[in-house]
This record gives C-alpha cells, structure tokens and sequence, in this order.
C-alpha cells in the first residue's frame, strides 16, 4: 500500500516579539488576565505569508538532503494569502525554483491536517514528493483596538516534506469536518478583521476536538493509552487542558508551544509538532495525535506513528 511520511521539517517565526506587557500599553488589559485566561505570555508579529512560508520551508528542504527538483507539488495551508490571486503558493514555489504544481488551502486553525491529509491524498494517486506548508500572518487581519482578539492572535510558518513510501506510510487514522452553519461565531471578510464570539468558539472547541481525536483513533484501530504525544491546535491552553483531560491524555503527553507563539492558525500545530520533535520529546515508532478546530467550524485531526527520518 502506497503512503507517506515526513522526511524534513522546518519552522519560521517572525523576529519582532510582542509581550503581553507590550499589548497593555496599546489597550485595556494586562500580563496577569491574559496568562490566566489564554497561556499566552509572547507572541511573534512580522513578515508576508510567503516570506514565512519560504523560509520554513527552505529549513525543510534542507533537512530533508533533497533535490529541490524532486518536489512534484505544494500545498499551502493559510487562511491569510498575500493576494487574493494568485495563491501565495505560487510566490513560494517560484522563490524555492520549484517546478511543479501549487495551491493554497484553507480551513481555518485546521488547515495543516486538512493539508497534510490532502498530500496523502495526492501520494495515493502517483504524486512522490510533496512540500506540504501551513503558515498564517494573523496580525493583517486583526484589529489591535479588540482585545478579545487581539491577544490571541500571531504569525508564523511550519513545513515539511513528505515522501512516498510502499509500506503504508505513517498516517493511521484521519478524520476531516466543518460545520458551515457556525460561521458566525468567527469570521473575517474579504479587506476586513476577525470577529469572533469567544466564548462560543471555546464550548464547542473542546467538544469538536475530543470528538474529531476518538474518529481518527477508531480509524487507526487504537486507544488514548497508544497515544505518545497530542499536538493540539495552539489557541488557548485552556481549551488544550480541557480536551486533553476529556480525552485522558496528561498534559506532559501533550505539545504546546502557545506561550511564546500565541495562536497561529494554520501554523500552530507544525510549530508545535516540530518544536517537540527537535526537543527530542518523539521516539521512531511513536504514535502522536494531532488535532485542531477553526473557523467553518472546521475540526481535523490525525493519528500518525513517528518515524525519524
Ligand atoms: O483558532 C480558534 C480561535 N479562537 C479561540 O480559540 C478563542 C476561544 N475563546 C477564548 O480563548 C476565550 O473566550 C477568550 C480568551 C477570547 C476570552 O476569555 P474568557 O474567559 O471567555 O473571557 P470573557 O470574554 O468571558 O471575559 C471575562 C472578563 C470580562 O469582564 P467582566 O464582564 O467579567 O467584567 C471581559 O470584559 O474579562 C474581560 N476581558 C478582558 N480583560 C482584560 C475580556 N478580554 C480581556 C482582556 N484583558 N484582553
């Protein structure tokens, strides 16, 4: 059975840090409530979608010790684009001296399972080598004058190649859904910022996620207890801790990064994924669970069993 698996990764974040002491200078808040309530202590503020998107993805490809020619596509998560066309892919994969096909995806916070599951796809049906990229500018579309949103949000970039395999690959169980009837409760339109009602978004967050978590489970035939490391979507710890505790998986099986990253969206769970794996904190043959939720309200999560490449 043809699969995949990952073979390089890279990470990007842009260099200006913004604190939460920073944010209390700019509007009615401070350190104290927004750790509390969100985990976020930092966050990184910068860069183009595609500059990001270049240079985590240059990291990978270097990792990876590939001929950058051997690429047959690109798979861009963001909800962010630089232009509405063409799609920031396009700039990524001319940038990189790729040739080969390109496009952007978008399903919100869920977007790189969503592509990552998509990639998998494309091997099913003859593709061999794969860039597969999620990165988000947030802070183009925020507005700094709402600090319902403005402390969660930020921007960065996470990649990784991906290679065809004849052993089945390392994606075990996936599981991809949306419920478009809930796009009022976070939204952006086209030039416009984010409006999101919070505290919807984070009763359904926890729900959507355990639910999406047990679907990819059942799908690779394997409990919580297989379950070496959970690469949840970074958007509050708060909702981390409450899936992960319905799920049973102890926090110190479990990946985040939010503190120094905020909330990503389509970066948020390479970052995290790739922040471990560098740690050291994932062993060959390890299972981990990734799973996210966005706005859609999209959930997509993903059972693989890590191998070092
Ligand atoms: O990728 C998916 C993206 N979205 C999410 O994951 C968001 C999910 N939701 C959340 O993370 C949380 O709902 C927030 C962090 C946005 C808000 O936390 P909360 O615990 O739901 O706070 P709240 O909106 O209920 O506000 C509690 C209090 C209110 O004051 P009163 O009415 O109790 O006097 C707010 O006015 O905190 C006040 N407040 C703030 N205070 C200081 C709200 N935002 C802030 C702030 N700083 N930034």
């Amino acid at each position: 059975m043809v699969g995949a698996r990952i073979i390089g990764w890279g990470t990007a974040l842009p260099q200006k840090v913004v604190s939460n002491a920073d944010l209390s200078e700019m509007m009615e808040t401070n350190d104290e409530w927004i750790t509390e309530r969100t985990g976020i202590k930092r966050r990184h503020i910068g860069g183009s979608t595609a500059t990001l998107s270049i240079e985590s993805a240059q990291r990978a490809i270097t990792m990876s010790g590939i001929d950058p020619s051997s690429i047959d596509g690109v798979v861009l998560s963001t909800t962010t684009p630089d232009r509405t066309v063409p799609a920031t892919s396009a700039t990524v994969q001319n940038a990189l001296g790729l040739r080969c096909g390109a496009f952007d995806l978008n399903a919100a916070c869920s977007g790189f399972v969503y592509a990552y599951v998509v990639a998998h796809g494309l091997i099913s049906i003859g593709a061999k080598r794969l860039l597969v990229i999620g990165t988000d500018t947030l802070s183009r579309i925020t507005d700094w004058s709402d600090r319902g949103t403005a402390i969660l949000f930020a921007d960065g970039s996470g990649a990784c190649v991906i290679d065809a395999v004849s052993d089945g690959g390392q994606l075990l169980g996936w599981d991809l859904d949306a419920d478009g009837s809930l796009e009022h409760l976070l939204y952006a339109d086209i030039g416009g910022y984010i409006h999101m009602d919070g505290k919807e978004v984070f009763r359904r967050a926890v729900r959507i996620m355990v639910d999406s978590a047990h679907k990819s489970l059942a799908k690779a035939g394997l409990g919580i207890d297989d379950v070496a490391l959970c690469v949840p979507h970074q958007a509050n710890v708060r909702i981390i801790d409450a899936a992960c505790r319905q799920l049973g998986i102890p926090m110190e099986r479990t990946a985040v990064v939010l503190q120094e990253t905020g909330n990503t969206s389509s970066a948020s769970i390479p970052l995290a994924l790739f922040d471990a794996a560098d740690k050291g904190r994932i062993s060959d043959g390890d299972i981990v669970l990734m799973v996210g939720f966005g706005a859609g309200m999209t959930a997509a999560s993903a059972v693989i069993e890590w191998r070092k490449p």
